[in-house]
């Protein structure tokens, strides 16, 4: 899983992480408002942000995860990141995704993720797509729910951020669901 394959939504393409957009990663990711719905690593300067690419390509190697740049068609520019945490022997792959604020509440959130779930069936094969969003994180649950996910359930005071203790929604999709779906 060393090369990811480059996907094409209508108007993003989601590709592989390079080292060089460490400094697009720290200024999108290093803000406080992205972080708080993340377990991304906070603060984060330049050098945490290459440290969290090389991360990700370094799991990817292993067969842990697949994590893709978010950019835009028309303009090259990385607006965010999304990924799947894959446990090879229970065919199952958690989603984990971000963008910069400036790039909220425009449909992009729902459209990489539909790709993602797309590429998560149909390619790696995976039995189950599941995520985890904080309850504080509405609009997460909000894209879950416009991909077709099934609310599972609430873990309560399942983490601890930024001092404060999160209720975790979970959601989830099978693999005959998917194609029952009918949408792909
Ligand atoms: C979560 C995130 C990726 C969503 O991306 P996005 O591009 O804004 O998502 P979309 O525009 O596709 O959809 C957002 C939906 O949430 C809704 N929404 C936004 N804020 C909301 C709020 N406070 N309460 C309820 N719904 C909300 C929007 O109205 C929209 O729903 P609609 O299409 O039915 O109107 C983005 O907010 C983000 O990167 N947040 C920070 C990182 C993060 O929390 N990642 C998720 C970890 S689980």
């Amino acid at each position: 899983m060393n090369i990811l394959p480059t996907l094409n939504t209508g108007r993003l393409v989601l590709r592989q992480f390079e080292v060089t957009d460490a400094e697009v990663v720290h200024r999108l990711a290093g803000s406080k408002d992205v972080a708080a719905g993340t377990f991304l690593p906070h603060p984060m300067d330049r050098q945490a942000a290459h440290d969290w690419i090389t991360e990700r390509l370094k799991n990817q190697a292993a067969g842990m995860g697949v994590t893709f740049a978010i950019s835009l068609a028309k303009s090259g520019e990385v607006i965010g990141s999304i990924g799947l945490e894959i446990v090879a022997e229970h065919e199952q792959g958690r989603l984990s995704y971000w963008l910069g604020s400036a790039y909220w509440n425009q449909g992009y959130g729902t459209e990489a993720v539909t790709a993602l779930v797309d590429y998560g069936f149909l390619s790696l094969k995976l039995h189950r797509i599941y995520a985890p969003h904080f309850h504080t994180n509405p609009a997460s649950g909000r894209v879950l729910q416009k991909v077709g996910m099934t609310h599972e359930g609430r873990l309560r005071e399942h983490y601890l951020r930024f001092g404060r203790r999160i209720d975790v929604e979970l959601y989830g999709m099978l693999r005959d669901e998917f194609f029952k779906g009918g949408s792909r």
